[in-house]
């Protein structure tokens, strides 16, 4: 993997066993992204977004019944070469996730501030506990909270939903990972705040220089986030390249299918598209990086 690389995938392949048979999800995946790079991952319900999240986290690894190849790059490692516990060490520091609803992100049965703490002791166990706060409250008004205080010593049932998708935010970014997963953030908020939500995001990851796998079924959503866009189709991508390139001119069948279903309120719905064609299985479309 090139020391310019946040995130090299070379041909991902994942099946599940189960009683039944076997059933293939991802046919062979290749994406990179560069350090710095805002990447998105686009495409309809079931088309293998969030199990692909799942495997650069490293936690599909853990699941008995899924059989995964090919090569995951995080970080200058390759994740099924870890162990349990090294893919373990990896998460909240080198590489973190913000998930679309943040109740199941957040634990219900402790304090912000013993979460923050939780978070901060794994990229640093020596921390003592004056840095911790500091760090805990300065990372807090970045993703604009003032009353740090009171926010600290809730629960996150204590808190609204945008609110914990901030806290969520802010601690995904407290370790400066190499790599942010942003699975549907926003999504299970109402459509302003996950507006808000999405803009603070991208500001954030801006001025931190973070590189981020930004996953959505929207490609309205990822117009104004990502450098680069991926989009994929029952387990394969079929167009990729730099955003305004695949917004200006979509050459394959599917990508152009997405582009007209995007719903005219950003966010609002699902946007489904009504038929598979056979077109949709045509070889992919790599659009050139002029910029590169
Ligand atoms: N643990 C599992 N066992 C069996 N099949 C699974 C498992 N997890 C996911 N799948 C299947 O893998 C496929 C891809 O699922 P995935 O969750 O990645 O979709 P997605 O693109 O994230 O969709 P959505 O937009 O709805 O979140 C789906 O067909 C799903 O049913
Ligand atoms: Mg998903």
């Amino acid at each position: 993997m090139s020391a310019d690389l946040a995130l090299s995938i070379r041909n991902l392949a994942l099946s599940f066993k189960s009683w039944s048979g076997t059933s293939q999800v991802l046919h062979g995946i290749d994406l990179e992204i560069k350090r710095g790079e805002r990447v998105a991952l686009v495409g309809e319900s079931g088309s293998g977004k969030s199990v692909t999240a799942r495997i650069i986290l490293g936690t599909l690894h853990e699941l008995k019944s899924a059989r995964i190849s090919g090569e995951v790059w995080v970080a200058g490692r390759e994740m099924s070469s870890l162990s349990q516990s090294e893919r373990q060490a990896l998460r909240g520091t080198d590489i973190s996730m913000i998930f679309q609803d943040p109740t199941t992100a957040l634990n219900p049965v402790y304090t912000i501030r013993q979460q923050f703490h939780e978070v901060l002791m794994r990229g640093d166990p020596k921390i003592s506990l004056s840095t911790a706060e500091q760090r805990s409250a300065d990372i807090l008004r970045e993703v604009s909270i003032t009353d740090t205080e009171r926010v600290l010593e809730s629960y996150p049932f204590q808190l609204s939903g945008g609110m914990n998708q901030r806290v969520m935010i802010g601690m995904a970014l407290i370790n400066e990972p190499q790599l942010l997963l942003a699975d549907e953030p926003g999504t299970a908020l109402d459509v302003t705040v996950q507006a808000q939500t999405l803009r603070l995001m991208r500001d954030l990851v801006r001025q931190h220089g973070t590189s981020v796998l930004f996953i959505s079924h929207n490609l309205g959503v990822v117009r104004e986030f990502a450098d680069r866009i991926y989009v994929i189709y029952k387990g394969r991508i079929v167009e990729t390249g730099p955003a305004a390139s695949i917004f200006d001119d979509p050459r394959h069948a599917y990508t152009k299918a997405l582009l007209a279903a995007i719903p005219r309120l950003t966010g609002g719905g699902i946007p489904e598209i009504q038929e598979d064609s056979e077109a949709f299985f045509d070889p992919m479309v790599t659009h050139e990086d002029v910029s590169a």
